[in-house]
Parts: structure tokens; C-alpha cells; sequence
């Protein structure tokens, strides 16, 4: 056994007891299957948090793909904050990885610890969410869906949905998370698709932070505000169906005497879409595990790999036959 493996089980050995020792909730550092023990790759995964269905079912593909491709994963949960998410990525440095992933909680601030990483030979796979830096050498690729794709999905329904007339369409949008990606990128697909359209107004754009309770909270507080809303489009299925709660809580019926659009995909927003409280879901897959380790795998192998691995996302209706839609998973 080389000293550098036998300095990573070391670490991973002593995470692993640490993490048990305080009892808290984060996962077992190692997970592999112990097979070919000096071979063994390890992976550091820096998780954003736990704030959707979304994202319980995304983190539970990261550590089942592991599993099976007997990665040994170490991961961290931080909790909603970029600096917990530094801090798992300057350990995983000092662990040694093999190959660092992460789900970036916002686009800005990353630089310093991704030199750090590239100082120390470890490649980078951003997943699920993108950044923004001028030095493009910092991360190997992107695994994830296109949001500015799923932005435009979205308007484009809704210029289906109101086929032309002269009335003026109130449009109310949950943002997510300030600064994040898939806030950024959903926000910016939307506005391109019904920018040459003078009939829709976006007349209020509130952050629910991709949480239910916040959702529900803003949608409450909008409901008191404005009694002429045509259309809800929201960041997250999360938001959504906290949104749902509020407009049922106001007796207002939702998909009814407003339109709602909502992005990811989850089994209980495509219930409401069947029930008619939704008009449309735009699909974000999240069981990007399979994809991440097969891509560690190559990139440890000295492979070249593409840029940008983006998920194929669909789309669901009202208009579509809701019963081909297979069972979501999440
Ligand atoms: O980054 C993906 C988004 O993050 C999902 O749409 C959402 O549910 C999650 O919080």
C-alpha cells in the first residue's frame, strides 16, 4: 500500500469515527466496497444542504452511485452555507481526494479555494449547479441541467397558454435562492421567451430561498398584496406547493383562478398537476450520481471528458396525457 492511500484511509478512518462521535447527521465518510483497497478512488462530495425533496433525492443518487461504482465518498452537508461548503472542500484538499464535486450554493466566492485545489493537483466537478469565475481552468466540467433552457421551457407554455389577445397577463414570480444558478438561469430563460410579448407583466419577484415553508410565506404575504395575479411561475416545486397552501388558505383555487408553472419535477407537483392545481412542470433531473462517479472515474484516469454534461430535461402539461408520465422517484 502506497503512503498516500494509507494516509487517505488514515483521514477517512479518523472523519469517519469523529462524524460518529458527535453523533451528528452527516453521512459516514467512506462508502465504498472495499474492493482493490490501493486502487480505490475517493471522492469528496460538498452537498449545499437539504432544502428540497429535490435535493434529498439528488444526494441520495450521489451516495447509491458511489456504492455502486465502489468510490469510497466522502460527504459533507453544509447547511445552506457557501462557508460550510469551503470548509468541506479545503478538508477534502487536505485528505488528498482523488476528485472533488460540488453543488455550488451560489455562482460567486469560489476563486481562492478552487486554486487552492487546482495548487494541489485535485480536479474539480461542478454538479447540479454552475459558477462564475474568469479563470475557467478551475473546474474540469459542469454536470447538470441546462437552467436557461428550463427558464424558456417555462415561458414558452405560458405563451401557449394565453394565445393572443389584447388582455394583459400579471405574472408573480418565486425566485430561489439569491444568486444561486438555477434562480439566475430560470429567471433569465423566462423573461427571454415573453420579452417580445407587451402583454405579460412580471409585477412582483420574491426569493422562497427553494424551501416550502419560505415559498408559502412569500406567496402569503403577495396574496395580501395583489388581487389581480394571472400566473404563478416558480423557481421550485418546494415553493410551489407552499404557494399551493397559501392560495388554498386565501380560498383562491390554485390552476385554476391562477396558472402555475414550476420547475423540477417532483411526484407530488406532478399530482397536482394531474389534479388540476398545476398547469405545467418543467422537469430537472436530479439523479446526477451515476453520471458524477462515472465521470471522477474517467477524470482520474487521465481521460478527457466534455465541458458541459447536461441532463435531459422534459416537460409536462395540462394538455399532456399525464398517465404516460413514469413514477418520479422523488
Ligand atoms: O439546483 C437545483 C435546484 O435546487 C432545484 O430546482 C431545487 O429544488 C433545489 O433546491
Amino acid at each position: 500500500m502506497s503512503f498516500r492511500s494509507l494516509k487517505k484511509k488514515t483521514v477517512m478512518l479518523i472523519c469517519a469515527l469523529m462524524l460518529s462521535l458527535a453523533g451528528c447527521g452527516r453521512e459516514p465518510a467512506a462508502t465504498g466496497n472495499g474492493n482493490a483497497a490501493d486502487e480505490t478512488m475517493v471522492l469528496g462530495f460538498a452537498q449545499l444542504g437539504a432544502e428540497s425533496s429535490w435535493r434529498t433525492c439528488n444526494t441520495e443518487s450521489v451516495i447509491k452511485a458511489a456504492q455502486e461504482a465502489g468510490i469510497n465518498l466522502m460527504f459533507e452537508e453544509a447547511e445552506q452555507k457557501q462557508e460550510n461548503q469551503i470548509k468541506a472542500i479545503r478538508s477534502f484538499i487536505a485528505y488528498q481526494v482523488d476528485v472533488i464535486a460540488f453543488a455550488p450554493i451560489v455562482k460567486t466566492g469560489w476563486d481562492n479555494v478552487l486554486s487552492e485545489a487546482k495548487a494541489a493537483g485535485i480536479p474539480v466537478i461542478l454538479t447540479d449547479r454552475t459558477i462564475d469565475t474568469d479563470d475557467e481552468s478551475l473546474y474540469t466540467c459542469y454536470i447538470g441541467s441546462d437552467f436557461i433552457t428550463e427558464g424558456l421551457m417555462a415561458g414558452d407554455f405560458l405563451k401557449k397558454k394565453f394565445p393572443q389577445d389584447n388582455k394583459t397577463v400579471n405574472i408573480v414570480e418565486l425566485f430561489g435562492t439569491v444568486g444561486a444558478a438555477p434562480a439566475l438561469g430560470r429567471s433569465e430563460g423566462f423573461r427571454e421567451a415573453i420579452k417580445d410579448d407587451s402583454r405579460f407583466h412580471i409585477i412582483c419577484s420574491q426569493s422562497g430561498d427553494f424551501m416550502r415553508s419560505k415559498g408559502k410565506e412569500a406567496m402569503t404575504g403577495i396574496l395580501k398584496y395583489y388581487d389581480d395575479i394571472d400566473v404563478l411561475y416558480s423557481h421550485n416545486d418546494s415553493m410551489t406547493l407552499g404557494a399551493i397552501e397559501a392560495m388554498e388558505e386565501a380560498g383562491i383555487s390554485p390552476g385554476e383562478d391562477i396558472v402555475i408553472i414550476t420547475i423540477d419535477g417532483e411526484q407530488e407537483a406532478v399530482d397536482a398537476l394531474k389534479a388540476g392545481e398545476i398547469n405545467c412542470v418543467v422537469e430537472c433531473d436530479p439523479m446526477l450520481g451515476p453520471t458524477i462517479m462515472d465521470t471522477a472515474k474517467k477524470i482520474k484516469e487521465g481521460e478527457q471528458v466534455p465541458r458541459n454534461i447536461y441532463s435531459k430535461d422534459n416537460i409536462y402539461t395540462e394538455w399532456d396525457d399525464l398517465n404516460e408520465i413514469p413514477p418520479r422517484g422523488y
